[in-house]
C-alpha cells in the first residue's frame, strides 16, 4: 500500500524509517535538497500535490503553523484517502473545511518514536474497518498506541507527548543524587537509567500497580520509606500533576490560538 508522507523532519523521517519495511512510502518536504539523499530508499516529490496525489494514505508530518497553506495544496487529490495528521493543535474539523471527503485520524507520538517506542494516541471521527486496521499498522511500527477522544488530545499532550522531558528530569535528578553521594558519573548514568527502565518493565510485564511495587520495596522502619517520605515532604506528586496540568493548559492556549 502507498503511504505519502509530507514533512520529512523529526517526526516524518521517523515514520518514514518505520514503516518502510511495509508500505511503499513517498516523501516530499520543505527542501527538495534534502530529500534528494533519501532518493535511493524512498519515493521523492519536489511537491506536495503530486505525492498526494501518489499515495492511498497520506502522512503529515508537517508544523501546525502551515497547515491551511498545505492542505488546500492537497485538497483535490486526497478525496476518499485517509489523511493521518501528527500536527499538534490541529482539530479534525479544521482539517475537515479543507478535506471535506477524506477519513481524517489525528495522532500525537512522543519523541521515543526515534526508536520506534512512541506511545501515540489517536482519534478520528468517522472511519471504515479496513482504514481503521491500516492506521493500527501503522502506529504499531512507530511503537504502541492508544485511541482516545479527541476532547482529551490536550491532556495527552501534557501526558504522553511532555512526559518525556518530565521524566528525563527525574532522571537526570537520580544520576545527580548519585554524583552527590559520591558515585563516580558514567555508573551513576547507568544504575539511575537502568533503574528507571527496569522498573517500567516490572510494572508492564506483571501488570503490577505502582503503589503495589513501591510496597514490595518499602519494608516498615527502612531505607526505602525514609527516602519516600522526603518524596512525600519535597511534594513530589503535586510537582508532577502541577507540571502536566500546565502542559495540557499551554497545549490548549496555543490550539486556540491556531483558529483566531
Ligand atoms: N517533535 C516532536 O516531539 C513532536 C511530538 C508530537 C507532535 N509533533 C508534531 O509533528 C509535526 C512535525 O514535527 P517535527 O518535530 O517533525 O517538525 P520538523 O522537524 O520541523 O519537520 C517539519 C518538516 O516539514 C517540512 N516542511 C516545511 N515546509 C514544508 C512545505 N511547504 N511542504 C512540505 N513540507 C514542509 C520541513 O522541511 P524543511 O526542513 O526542508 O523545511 C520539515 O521536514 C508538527 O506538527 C508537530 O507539532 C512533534
Amino acid at each position: 500500500m502507498k503511504v505519502s508522507i509530507i514533512g520529512v523532519g523529526t517526526i516524518g523521517k521517523s515514520i518514514a524509517e518505520a514503516i518502510n519495511k511495509d508500505f511503499d512510502v513517498s516523501l516530499s518536504s520543505g527542501s527538495f535538497e534534502k530529500l534528494k539523499a533519501w532518493n535511493n530508499k524512498y519515493k521523492i516529490f519536489d511537491n506536495n500535490i503530486d505525492n498526494s496525489e501518489y499515495g492511498e494514505i497520506i502522512i503529515l508530518a508537517i508544523r501546525p503553523g502551515i497547515a491551511g497553506k498545505i492542505l488546500n495544496e492537497i485538497k483535490n487529490n486526497v478525496k476518499n484517502k485517509m489523511v493521518i495528521s501528527f500536527m499538534a493543535g490541529i482539530k479534525i474539523d479544521y482539517i475537515k473545511q479543507y478535506l471535506t471527503d477524506s477519513i481524517i485520524v489525528r495522532a500525537m507520538p512522543n519523541i521515543p518514536i526515534l526508536i520506534k517506542k512512541s506511545v501515540t494516541a489517536y482519534c478520528y471521527d468517522n472511519i471504515d474497518n479496513a482504514s481503521l486496521t491500516n492506521v493500527k499498522k501503522i502506529l504499531s511500527k512507530l511503537g504502541t498506541y492508544v485511541e482516545i477522544d479527541e476532547n482529551y488530545i490536550d491532556a495527552v499532550t501534557g501526558l504522553s507527548g511532555s512526559g518525556p522531558a518530565f521524566v528525563s528530569i527525574m532522571v537526570d535528578s537520580m544520576i545527580n543524587a548519585g554524583i552527590y553521594l559520591g558515585i563516580p558519573k558514567d555508573q551513576a548514568r547507568e544504575l539511575a537509567i537502568n533503574t528507571f527502565s527496569s522498573t517500567l518493565e516490572l510494572l508492564n510485564k506483571k501488570n503490577m500497580s505502582p503503589s503495589d511495587l513501591r510496597d514490595e520495596v518499602m519494608t516498615p522502619g527502612g531505607t526505602t520509606v525514609a527516602g519516600i517520605y522526603e518524596l512525600e515532604k519535597g511534594n513530589i506528586r503535586t510537582a508532577i500533576t502541577d507540571a502536566v496540568a500546565a502542559s495540557y493548559k499551554k497545549s490548549k492556549e496555543i490550539s486556540e490560538k491556531l483558529y483566531k
